[in-house]
């Protein structure tokens, strides 16, 4: 096993959207970034986790891609592999990889199928490849090679802000959001700091298809910074745990939504 010289971070998902703008500033910052995603197509350059990779060489960084399914137990074990293969170390773990419904369904009415699907992904994936890559951590410490391995979960104001058209992603987030908290909790003693990112409403791949509908809002005055937030907004508090910035703070969130948190009358 070689050790790599750079620290290694893993952001899962991170071939577009906020995963992307993570992976960016990370390589920026000095990580080697290992790029996953469900889809990686080596022909497909113009976007996706190739373009990702491209786009931080071209910046002087660096970068491997580990095409994974976070909800599969073996997929998880090969990335864990992978990263012990490649680079012997892993410096810092962000879970962002998460799906919003196939079709927005009221709670009424919407399916066990789509409850199902967001479960695995959004709360069995993470919570697993935490408990996979969190054991490995304290391996890299015990071995001198990490010093302050961290953890950062990307979970959503959805966690607490109820949308009825999707339901199950609010209960995913929720359910995210605890499993954030158990892991601070338990990894305290190893001096592991995890900290929870709230996203509000970032202007992804995953939201290009509610722009009219958040448009409206924004303009209408729901949030007090009255613009879209950007996969930047985020990476920039993921940067911060990076540093150690916010290691005593582990355990908390830290809600990225332009205000949308603060109660108004
Ligand atoms: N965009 C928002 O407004 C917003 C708000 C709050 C929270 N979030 C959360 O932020 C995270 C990123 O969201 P985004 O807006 O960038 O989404 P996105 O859909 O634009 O990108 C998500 C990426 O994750 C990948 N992915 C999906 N399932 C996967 C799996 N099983 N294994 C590995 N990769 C998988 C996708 O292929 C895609 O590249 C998600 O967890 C999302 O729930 C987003």
């Amino acid at each position: 096993m070689t050790v790599s010289t750079k620290p290694v971070a893993l952001v899962t998902g991170s071939g577009q959207g906020i995963g992307r703008g993570i992976a960016l500033k990370l390589a920026v910052e000095g990580y080697t970034v290992v790029i996953n995603d469900v889809v990686a197509d080596p022909s497909v350059t113009d976007k996706g986790p190739y373009e990702v990779k491209a786009a931080i060489e071209a910046a002087g960084g660096t970068a491997a891609i580990c095409k994974a399914d976070i909800s599969s137990a073996a997929d998880r074990q090969m990335m864990g592999d992978f990263i012990d293969k490649e680079f012997g170390r892993l410096d810092l773990l962000v879970n962002n990889a998460g799906v919003a419904p196939r079709q927005r369904a009221d709670i009424l009415e919407a399916t066990e199928e789509s409850f199902e699907r967001l479960m695995n992904i959004n709360l069995k994936g993470p919570y697993f490849l935490t408990q996979l890559l969190a054991n490995k951590m304290i391996g890299y410490q015990k071995a001198g090679i990490v010093e302050v391995p961290r953890i950062v979960f990307i979970t959503s104001m959805s966690a607490y802000v109820s949308s009825t058209s999707r339901g199950e992603y609010c209960v995913s987030k929720a359910a995210l959001a605890m499993g954030a908290t158990l892991f601070a909790d338990r990894l305290g003693e190893f001096n592991i700091p995890v900290i929870q990112i709230a996203p509000g409403i970032i202007a992804t791949p995953m939201t290009s298809v509610v722009t009219e509908k958040y448009d409206k809002l924004i303009a209408g005055g729901i949030l007090p910074t009255k613009r879209w937030g950007q996969p930047e907004d985020i990476a920039g508090v993921v940067i911060a745990v990076a540093h150690g910035y916010l290691d005593y703070s582990t355990g908390n969130v830290i809600e990225v939504g332009g205000g949308f948190h603060i109660r108004r009358l």
